[in-house]
């Protein structure tokens, strides 16, 4: 596929040695792309999931080692219950067309959120995803299903009174032993978080992980958001003097 002037322009303009390791994305503003072209909820989704199959491709050409995406919030079940079954069809669609390129890409699956309350057939999809794909030594794509930042946070503290009460841990706890209780055990936190949609909120994301994250908001709704957004969030990102507390 052929780039266009302003993709060839930024991608001139983008250092390659700081590329931001870990990007993660709030995917927003499905819903309401459909309904200004007339069109029922579900078909923003239905783009939405074009827009990962680019945006997964797009981030690993680009040599993003880890994409975070959120795709459901433990928030989302309140939705109708017609709107949660079309989001629950997604994952095992995603997967059957989509897993002979994230191989060829060397793109290794993960999960992170509570699965247990996911329905079998999405445990499924994402259990043979992340299994055929856990040798691949690319860009690791975190897919956040029953995903929820609060919960995430409330189950680490769970699992370690559990190993507090068992003597597997004992003293104090600190940042970096917390930190391996939680989903993202093991990975950096995000360098950069992207939302789209126009939404100034994070939604119960990550809140521990983006601590120190740079923030890069579009208007753009997911189902538009293209290789150029990324480009221009990348970047910006490169622009940001990262502190960190410091001078
Ligand atoms: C993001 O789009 C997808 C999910 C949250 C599952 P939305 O469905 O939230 O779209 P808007 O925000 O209502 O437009
Ligand atoms: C955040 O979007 C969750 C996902 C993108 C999966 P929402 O659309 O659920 O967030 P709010 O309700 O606008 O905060
Ligand atoms: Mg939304």
């Amino acid at each position: 596929m052929g780039m266009t002037e302003s993709e060839k322009e930024l991608l001139e303009k983008i250092e390659p040695e700081k590329i931001p390791d870990h990007v993660a994305i709030i995917m927003d503003g499905n819903g309401r792309w459909a309904l200004e072209r007339g069109l029922p909820r579900h078909e923003g989704h239905r783009q939405g999931v074009e827009t990962v199959r680019a945006t997964v491709r797009n981030s690993s050409e680009l040599g993003i080692k880890i994409l975070t995406l959120f795709a459901f919030s433990t928030e989302n079940w309140k939705r109708p219950v017609r709107e949660v079954n079309y989001l629950m069809s997604l994952p095992e669609k995603y997967f059957k067309t989509e897993l002979p390129e994230l191989m060829r890409n060397n793109v290794q699956v993960r999960l992170i959120g509570d699965r247990d309350k996911l329905p079998g057939k999405v445990q499924k999809a994402v259990k043979e995803g992340s299994e055929k794909t856990k040798n691949n030594s690319g860009m690791i794509l975190n897919f956040a299903l029953n995903y929820g930042s609060r919960a995430e946070i409330i189950m680490a503290v769970n699992r370690l009174i559990d190993q507090a009460g068992c003597g597997k841990i004992s003293g104090n706890v600190n940042e970096k032993t917390f930190s391996k209780y939680l989903y993202t055990a093991e990975l950096p936190d995000p360098d950069l978080l992207i939302r789209t949609s126009g939404e100034m909120r994070i939604s119960n994301f990550l809140l521990w992980q983006l601590a120190y994250s740079e923030l890069w908001f579009t208007d753009v709704y997911w189902p538009d958001f293209s290789k150029v957004h990324l480009l221009e969030a990348v970047y910006d990102y490169q622009a940001r003097k990262r502190r960190f507390g410091k001078i």
